[in-house]
């Protein structure tokens, strides 16, 4: 018997208790261990052929979710927005844009989905909203001293006439993080000026997420990425940070306006409505916290469920490194009762199978071991074909707004957002009808989901055999902690409870090392062996080829 998320039923799909089962939903805790695919509705699919996909296209191709295993889907934002941040600058947080279809589209997106027993978990967007949001838009329309303005950071300048910035803040996209208005006032924007923040202190602030919260929940979302996690509340009086390249700091300390401690009042507030609704809604933060330890407060038990593991994935493809990103990972999220949440790609990094810089090999060794950690996981649409960063993008395509600001954020957010590979063999390869939004290279013919599907040597069949034996395997998903078996130098190797080992060679040279008996369950190193129905071997020395990570079972 299955059970969808947010549907009234007794168990949820593969077996587990689900959400609408209010007697066991406390005990189920399905974030714990969930993978959860996150969709950038630009590039996923084009459901009426403008080059932009939408969210008619996201649900006519809810069937490769399914069929590739995942639990939840993460939709980056289609509320209302001019789009200065491909939908991040949000005009409406209760309305869609016409870009991505209507408010009717996202409900039957949501309605199908659950149907299929996939969970939805949209964007939320608190730190700042567009300057095209109604809020924004009265308040620079009554002037200095409209109580509106109150809502945002608006400030006289400095200097004889207030011609330099309030304070020394620079834009995370490069800049200051100021922009001065025709009325002498200056409203802060730690991201595009189109982006201007919110007063967290403001209660008219706090009323409205409150608010915006319970209408998406209302419509059944199971929960919310919260964007700048780390942001929201500013450090009183807005101090001066006394040096520039500030951007370069974000995750590795403490900034006024950043990981600020009061931002966790408004973790326990959303907590509280996240939890007045049935079937376990989650909220997970995208907060680039300066230690894990500090990563850990977002997610301790009365504030959100995940936090993206950012520590984890800035780490190198290094076995030292690795091992001891996941022991200060499971220690730190441990200590709070939280699941490790791990991530190799998103839509603002290059792709792992380009940043690793090992090609495709490595990029599979690296999700493989990834999939075995303790915890939950977030895939990256496309990583499960494979697709490489698109590095050679024109300078003319490229729409991210920090490639036209400088010296903050790289700049370069564009190759890992280009539309994704259906079928066919040129562009648009099935994406939709004609030119895409940024082009698609020439060469992606056999990267598509119709070329790679039922060959035992692809990526996506690599990654449907990996969900498929995590969800199977007692010894995945769901943990805190692993034991390191001994492995010779660049190699690792670790059990879990549950029969499970995984051995991890980030060297350019096959390894042999000595296991206990076992058999192989799956290797990323095409071809892959699946499942094998042979029982445990004796033989007490395996090889690990290079760059190649291999499932065992005891
Ligand atoms: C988050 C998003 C990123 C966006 C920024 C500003 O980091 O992931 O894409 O540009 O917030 O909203």
């Amino acid at each position: 018997m299955t059970q969808q998320p947010n549907a009234p039923s007794d168990t949820a799909p593969y077996g587990r208790p689900g959400p609408g089962d209010t007697s066991t939903a406390a005990a189920t805790e399905w974030w714990r261990d969930a993978v959860i695919y996150q969709i950038y509705p630009r590039s996923f699919a084009d459901g009426n052929g403008d080059g932009m996909g939408d969210l008619p296209g996201i649900r006519g191709r809810l069937a490769h979710l399914r069929d590739l295993g995942v639990d939840a889907v993460w939709l980056s934002p289609f509320y209302a927005s001019p789009q200065a941040d491909a939908g991040y600058d949000v005009a409406d947080y209760r309305a869609t844009d016409p870009l991505f279809g209507t408010l009717a589209d996202a409900e039957a997106v949501l309605r199908e989905a659950h149907d299929q027993g996939l969970r939805i978990i949209i964007d939320i967007v608190p730190n700042h909203c567009s300057d095209q949001h109604a809020w924004f838009r009265r308040a620079v329309a009554e002037g200095p001293g409209s109580v509106l303005r109150e809502r945002f950071h608006f400030r006289k300048g400095r200097g004889d006439n207030g011609e330099l910035p309030p304070n020394d803040w620079e834009s995370v996209f490069g800049g200051p993080a100021w922009t001065r208005l025709p009325d002498g006032e200056w409203y802060l924007h730690l991201f595009a000026p189109e982006q201007p923040d919110f007063n967290w202190d403001h209660p008219a602030v706090q009323d409205e997420f409150r608010s915006i919260l319970r209408f998406w929940l209302d419509l059944g979302v199971d929960g919310f990425r919260v964007d700048v996690a780390h942001g929201m509340v500013k450090a009183p009086g807005l101090p001066d940070i006394g040096h520039g390249e500030q951007a370069r700091l974000i995750g590795s300390q403490i900034l006024p306006f950043f990981d600020q401690d009061g931002v966790h009042a408004v973790y326990r507030s959303w907590r509280t409505i996240l939890d007045e609704y049935p079937g376990e809604r989650i909220g997970v933060a995208e907060a680039w916290a300066p230690t894990l330890e500090r990563l850990a407060r977002y997610v301790r038990p009365d504030e959100l469920h995940q936090g993206f593991n950012f520590h984890y994935l800035s780490t190198d493809w290094d076995a030292d490194a690795l091992r001891a990103a996941v022991d200060a990972s499971l220690s730190a999220l441990g200590a709070v009762g939280a699941p490790a949440t791990w991530v190799l790609s998103n839509h603002d990094v290059v792709r792992h199978r380009t940043r690793l810089g090992g090609g495709l090999d490595r990029a599979r060794a690296a999700t493989l071991l990834m999939l075995a950690l303790p915890g939950s996981a977030y895939l990256y649409q496309g990583e499960e074909l494979g697709l490489p960063e698109v590095t050679e993008l024109p300078d003319e395509v490229r729409q991210d707004p920090s490639f036209f600001r400088d010296s903050g954020q790289d700049g370069l957010r564009d190759g890992c957002r280009v539309p994704l590979p259906w079928s066919g063999t040129e562009p648009p390869y099935g994406f939709g009808a004609g030119d895409t939004w940024l082009p698609q290279p020439d060469d992606w013919a056999t990267l598509t989901v119709q070329a790679q599907t039922g060959d035992p040597h692809s990526t996506l069949e690599l990654y449907r055999s990996a969900l498929a034996v995590r969800r199977a395997h007692p010894g995945l998903g769901a943990g805190d902690a692993v034991e390191w078996l001994p492995a010779p130098e660049g190699v690792l190797a670790f059990r879990r409870p549950g029969g499970l080992i995984c051995t991890v060679n980030t060297t350019a040279e096959a390894v042999h090392l000595p296991l206990p008996p076992v058999r192989q369950l799956l290797s990323s190193r095409a071809p892959f062996a699946g499942p094998t129905p042979t029982g445990p071997s004796a033989a007490p020395v395996r090889e690990i080829p290079a760059d190649t990570t291999i499932w065992w079972a005891e």
